[in-house]
């Protein structure tokens, strides 16, 4: 399928319905090893002059150590329900997610995504955080942690983003 390059500004979805409502694929890795997992939080955005993407990742993903061994990752839109379902549930860990889901790489540079997205965010990595729960004003945040596994930060500059063509 052709890949469109698009601007940001271009686009018309809601973001906070794209993560929230209709989830994500994040991706990472090389075209011989990467894997991809669900997502519902996240953003967009501006950060130090740049249009940015925010994702939360827990340590224990598979995702997490090929994120960190990345220079890149990507955030993809436009999956079925289905193939979201599974790349939530199952770990790459577990054996090949990837396959099982019928997802296929596509990659440029450093970036890697599901070629099955109809829209995708390509993002360097800028910065990476891990959330300190000394800064949880809300003490009712800390419910999401019943096992210590506080999420890391990953703020990625936006690089390019393509839209899949008909
Ligand atoms: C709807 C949905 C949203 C999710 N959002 C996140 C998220 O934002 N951050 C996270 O660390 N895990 C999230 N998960 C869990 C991971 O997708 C899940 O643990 C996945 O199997 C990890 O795959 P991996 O071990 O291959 O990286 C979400 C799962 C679902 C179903």
């Amino acid at each position: 399928m052709p890949l469109e390059p698009v601007s940001i500004r271009e686009l018309r979805e809601n973001p906070v319905k794209c993560i929230a409502e209709d989830w994500a694929l994040l991706s990472a890795g090389t075209p011989a090893h990467w894997n991809t997992m669900t997502v519902s939080w996240g953003g967009v955005g501006e950060i130090w002059g740049f249009d940015a993407a925010f994702v939360f990742v827990r340590p224990q993903r598979y995702t997490y150590g090929l994120l960190e061994q990345s220079d890149f990752f990507t955030l993809s839109f436009g999956l079925p329900r289905a193939t979201l379902q599974l790349c939530g549930k199952i770990s790459g860990r577990e054996g090949d997610k990837i396959a099982r889901a019928g997802l296929h790489a596509r990659n440029e540079g450093g970036a890697i995504w599901p070629a099955e997205a109809k829209l995708v965010l390509l993002c360097h990595k800028a910065a990476a955080q891990d959330l300190n729960p000394a800064g949880f004003l809300d003490p009712a945040i800390e419910k999401n942690y019943p096992g210590g596994d506080y999420h890391r930060m990953y703020i990625g500059e936006i690089v390019q983003v393509y839209r899949q063509g008909e």
